[in-house]
This record gives C-alpha cells, sequence and structure tokens, in this order.
C-alpha cells in the first residue's frame, strides 16, 4: 500500500462512518414511519394527543412520570380524547377506560393468548430485585402463585386476624395519645400499621413496637418504606422507558436504588437464611426461634416450595414488602377523607358499626359478615382513587379486535383505572361517594370491581386489604369523630410515586367520641376473637 492510498483512507473513513451512521439513522427512522403508517394503519382511527414527529408522546409522558403526575396525564387524556384512545411512544398505546372493556379484554385476551404481559414491564418488575410474581408469567408464575395462594385467600387471611386487629388497636393507641386538637398525619400513621401487618404476616416480626425480634433487625416502618418507595418509582421509571442498564452509572438515582436494595436485603436476608436452614433441617435446636416467625408465611413457604432459593425468596418477600403496604395504606387515607366529607355516609357506617359492638362486643370473625357497608367504603374509595391505575400493561401477541377494530400485533395496551371508575354508564353520578352501590342487588350482576386488576394476575394481597381496611375503618368509626384539616384539598392534590398517595399526607383532627370516652382502648372492648 503505498502512502497516497493511506492519506486517502485515513480522510474518507470519518466520511464513511458519518454516511453510515446517516444511513442506519435514516434507515431506522424510515422503517418506523413505514410501521406506523402501514402495521399500525389501523390505529390512527383512534383519537390521539398531537405528538412530536419523532419523540412521539414520549416527552410528556416523561415529564409527567417526574413530576409524579403520570396517572393523571392519562386520565386527562380520557377526559379529551373519550373512551378508547391511541398514545404514541415508540410503538402505539392502546388506552381503554371503559370498566368492563378492561376487564374483559385482560381476562380473554390474556386466555386465548393474543394479549401478553408487557415484556418491558417484566423486566421492569425483575429488575427491582430479582424475579417475582409481578414480573413472571406462564409455568415461573404459576409455581410461585401456587405456593402463596392458599395463605392469602379469604380462609387463609382470617387465621391472622388477630394480628391484624393488634395492629389497628395499636394505631387507634396511637391517635388517642394525640392531644386533640393536635392533627395527625393519617397516610404515615396507615404505613405504619400496613408495613407492620405484612412483615408480622411474613417474616414474623411481632407488631407491638417494642418487642425485640431475634430472627433480624427490628422493623423501622418509615426506613423501610423509604426503600420501597425508591424501588417501584424506580419500577415506574423503567417500565416507561428509562433504560436498565442506567442503575449502573455513578448517579444519585443509582445510589438510591442499591441503598434501598442493600437495606433491605439486610433487613430480610437473615430471616431467609433462617427459613432455608429450618427447611434444611440443618438447624435443629429452635428453641431461639420465636413462635410467630416459626408460623410465618415465609417459613410456611421456604418449606412447602423448593424452587424458592435465597434469591427467589428475597426477592418475593421484597415484592410483598412493597405490594402490601402502601396500597392499602392510601386507600385508608382516601376513606378516612371521604368520610370526613360526606356525613350521611359516616352517620350510617356509625349506626352499623355501633349494632355491631351490641351484638358482637367489638370487631371478630363473627361480625365480618355484617360489615358490607363498611367493605362498600373501600370498594367506593377505591373506584374514585384507584391508587395502583397504571402498574402493568399488556401487548398484543397476536392481531386481536377491540371495540370492532382490528389491534395490529406489537400494540401495547394499558388502561386508566382513574377514568374506568367514573364511567357514568357502569357507575350512575360517578363523583358522589356512593357506598350503597357496591352492596348486593337483587336481580342485577355485581359492579364491575378492576382496582384489584383483572385475570390470573389478580392481586394476591386483595382480601388482606379488604380485611385490614374494614376492621381499621370499623375501629376508627367507633372510637372518633374527625376532620380533614385541609378539607377537600387533601383529596384533591394527589401525586403518583408508583401510586397515588395524597401529597399533604391527610392531616387529620380526631375526637375520641364522648359515648365511648370512658372505655379503655384494650380488653374487653377491642378484643377480637
Ligand atoms: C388497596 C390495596 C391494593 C390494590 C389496589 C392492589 C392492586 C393490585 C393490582 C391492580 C394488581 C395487578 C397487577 C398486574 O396485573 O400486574 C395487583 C397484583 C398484586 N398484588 Fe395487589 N393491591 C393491593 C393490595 C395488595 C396487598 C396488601 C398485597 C400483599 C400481599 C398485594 C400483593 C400483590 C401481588 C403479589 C400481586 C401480583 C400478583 C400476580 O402477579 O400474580 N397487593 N395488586
Amino acid at each position: 500500500m503505498n502512502s497516497e492510498t493511506t492519506t486517502q483512507m485515513t480522510l474518507t473513513s470519518p466520511y464513511l462512518l458519518l454516511i453510515s451512521c446517516v444511513a442506519t439513522i435514516a434507515g431506522i427512522l424510515g422503517w418506523r414511519w413505514w410501521k406506523q403508517h402501514t402495521v399500525y394503519k389501523d390505529l390512527k382511527s383512534f383519537p390521539s394527543p398531537p405528538r412530536h414527529w419523532l419523540l412521539g408522546n414520549l416527552p410528556e409522558i416523561l415529564a409527567a412520570v417526574k413530576q409524579k403526575k403520570f396517572s393523571q396525564l392519562i386520565f386527562d387524556w380520557s377526559q379529551e380524547l373519550g373512551p378508547i384512545y391511541v398514545y404514541w411512544i415508540r410503538y402505539p398505546i392502546l388506552v381503554l377506560c371503559k370498566p368492563k372493556l378492561i376487564e374483559e379484554t385482560i381476562i380473554n385476551g390474556m386466555r386465548d393468548g393474543t394479549l401478553i404481559r408487557s415484556k418491558r414491564a417484566n423486566q421492569a418488575w425483575n429488575d427491582i430485585a430479582g424475579p417475582i410474581l409481578l414480573g413472571q408469567t406462564a409455568s415461573e408464575w404459576q409455581w410461585r402463585r401456587k405456593a402463596w395462594n392458599p395463605e392469602f385467600s379469604s380462609s387463609g387471611i382470617s387465621k391472622y386476624m388477630d394480628i391484624i386487629s393488634q395492629g389497628c388497636e395499636q394505631t387507634i393507641r396511637t391517635i388517642k395519645a394525640t392531644e386533640s386538637p393536635e392533627a395527625i398525619c393519617v397516610d404515615p400513621l396507615f404505613i405504619e400499621l400496613t408495613m407492620r401487618v405484612i412483615s408480622s404476616l411474613l417474616l414474623g416480626i411481632p407488631i407491638d413496637k417494642q418487642a425485640v425480634t431475634p430472627e433480624g433487625p427490628p422493623l423501622d416502618p418509615a426506613k423501610v418504606y423509604e426503600a420501597t418507595s425508591i424501588l417501584s418509582y424506580r419500577f415506574l421509571r423503567v417500565a416507561t422507558g428509562q433504560k436498565m442498564w442506567m442503575k449502573y452509572l455513578p448517579t444519585k438515582n443509582s445510589r438510591a436504588y442499591w441503598g434501598a436494595r442493600k437495606y433491605l436485603e439486610d433487613l430480610v436476608g437473615p430471616r431467609v437464611d433462617l427459613a432455608l436452614q429450618m427447611r434444611e433441617q440443618k438447624k435443629t435446636d429452635f428453641g431461639q426461634i420465636s413462635s410467630l416467625f416459626q408460623e410465618s408465611m415465609l417459613v410456611k413457604i421456604a418449606a412447602k416450595e423448593p424452587q424458592y432459593n435465597r434469591e427467589s425468596l428475597l426477592a418475593e418477600v421484597m415484592e410483598l414488602l412493597l405490594a402490601g403496604t402502601d396500597t392499602t395504606a392510601h386507600t385508608l387515607s382516601f376513606a378516612v377523607g371521604e368520610l370526613a366529607l360526606n356525613q350521611r355516609v359516616f352517620r350510617k357506617a356509625r349506626g352499623i358499626i355501633d349494632q355491631v359492638w351490641q351484638n358482637y362486643g367489638g370487631i371478630n370473625v363473627g361480625s365480618l359478615k355484617d360489615l358490607d357497608y363498611i367493605r362498600g367504603i373501600v370498594k367506593e374509595t377505591l373506584r374514585l382513587y384507584s391508587v395502583a391505575s397504571g402498574s402493568t400493561s399488556l401487548e398484543v401477541e397476536r392481531e386481536t379486535v377491540i371495540e370492532g377494530k382490528i389491534i395490529p400485533r406489537g400494540t401495547k395496551i394499558f388502561w386508566s383505572m382513574l377514568a374506568a371508575g367514573r364511567d357514568p354508564e357502569v357507575y350512575p353520578q360517578p363523583d358522589e361517594f356512593l357506598p350503597e352501590r357496591w352492596l348486593e342487588r337483587k336481580g342485577s350482576s355485581p359492579l364491575p370491581m378492576i382496582d384489584f386488576g383483572s385475570g390470573s394476575h389478580r392481586c394476591l394481597g386483595e382480601h388482606l386489604s379488604m380485611l385490614e381496611a374494614t376492621v381499621m375503618l370499623s375501629l376508627l368509626l367507633r372510637y372518633f369523630d374527625w376532620e380533614l384539616v385541609n378539607g377537600r384539598s387533601s383529596l384533591e392534590q394527589l401525586e403518583q410515586n408508583l401510586l397515588i398517595y395524597p401529597v399533604d399526607k391527610m392531616p387529620v383532627r380526631f375526637w375520641l367520641r364522648y359515648s365511648v370516652n370512658h372505655l379503655p382502648l384494650t380488653q374487653p372492648e377491642l378484643t377480637v376473637l
């Protein structure tokens, strides 16, 4: 090779590189344009928010996630565009806002295989700490779900009534200890309650704040909540487009993510190790281990399901701590808020609770059947404040038809439970707080209740959540009158981490009821069972 040729190549190679880069980008853009105009052409008949020619609606989505208003944006678009619309990122996302349509699409689509769970959302779930129920499909999901189902079934959960009641009683005592008229923020209070309950059920950590925990570090609800919030917000960012490898960059967010994982691993790890030792019978002397731990779900599941190893048990426990806490806690806060603003509902519920006390002496397994109205309050709260509106999406695996229109393979399916909960055809007077609508009505079919999800991945913790919220609201109604310090704005100023929550943490002023004022807060009034 002579020196002239070498000089020519050196000069031309940057140009070649540039040309091939431009050609590649042009190819990708052309391919995308072609896909949108051919493969996805049928979706153009659906309304759509205005979008950037190249980035589609991605900038608005990312901005909404950053401002903690993602579900609000999806809801706002539904108000402008109607109950079924499409927004675009690299691919189209069909958003459904009608409860029955959402329910049927998920159930039927997943049953016949035309829809699958979104690969990106699954990856984002599994990247929280390892493979978990929420991120698994097919047989990998099946054996996990089969293991946990009996524990979280209605009868399985009622065995833990004692623990749930202890937690709720502790919350009542905390409120009672607050000098009225001082206000108390109920959202953190309920987070502490739900965290203590799920940790007790799962890990055998005593509900009692003062009790020691020989099997591992004690529970610090505020710190655990901070850690789970970091992980769940990261899920939302990854599910909506952030690259997973970004967790390896030396950024503040990455440090927070690794710190949160480590904190939770330090709390859960020793207990998982112990449960696995018990399974392997390596540990024969169980004298030092509390009976609460020996009876915990963790020990039962580890013994029952040999496919669980350290990594997968650790990840699953972290998922349950994350899923089992602020879901119920924020729902309770919104319910307390709505009760304060709806005196008719408050008085009716109070009447029912006083009657229950007269008949059963308190809240116990026997009295639960008389608490349909209180469960109606929880469901009505979820209808209006569907805290988990937007945790999953689906993908069209095989071309399908929705609302008479062809939906091509590759389209993502998403839904707004906030919008669905306000569908006036299904829930007349949608802006009114009417728990009565959830009471059984002879001759008419039950209302769709989609806030716990639909289909096979429907919420594992539904019964726990309903029971916990029902007992807590019943005790509050029995013992206190209350008002919202910030009035309706507590129910209007909402943000979203992964879940929707009240920004001001719902400050409430409680007064102990005169008629029960003289009663002690423990035996015999609050004795459960
Ligand atoms: C108000 C309370 C709650 C709401 C609104 C709620 C909502 C949901 C929703 C919408 C799903 C479906 C997600 C999907 O399809 O990907 C789900 C799944 C799940 N929930 Fe809940 N949840 C609540 C309470 C709880 C509690 C207390 C637990 C604790 C055990 C829990 C554990 C789970 C788990 C493990 C799944 C995944 C189930 C699976 O993939 O098979 N949830 N929840």
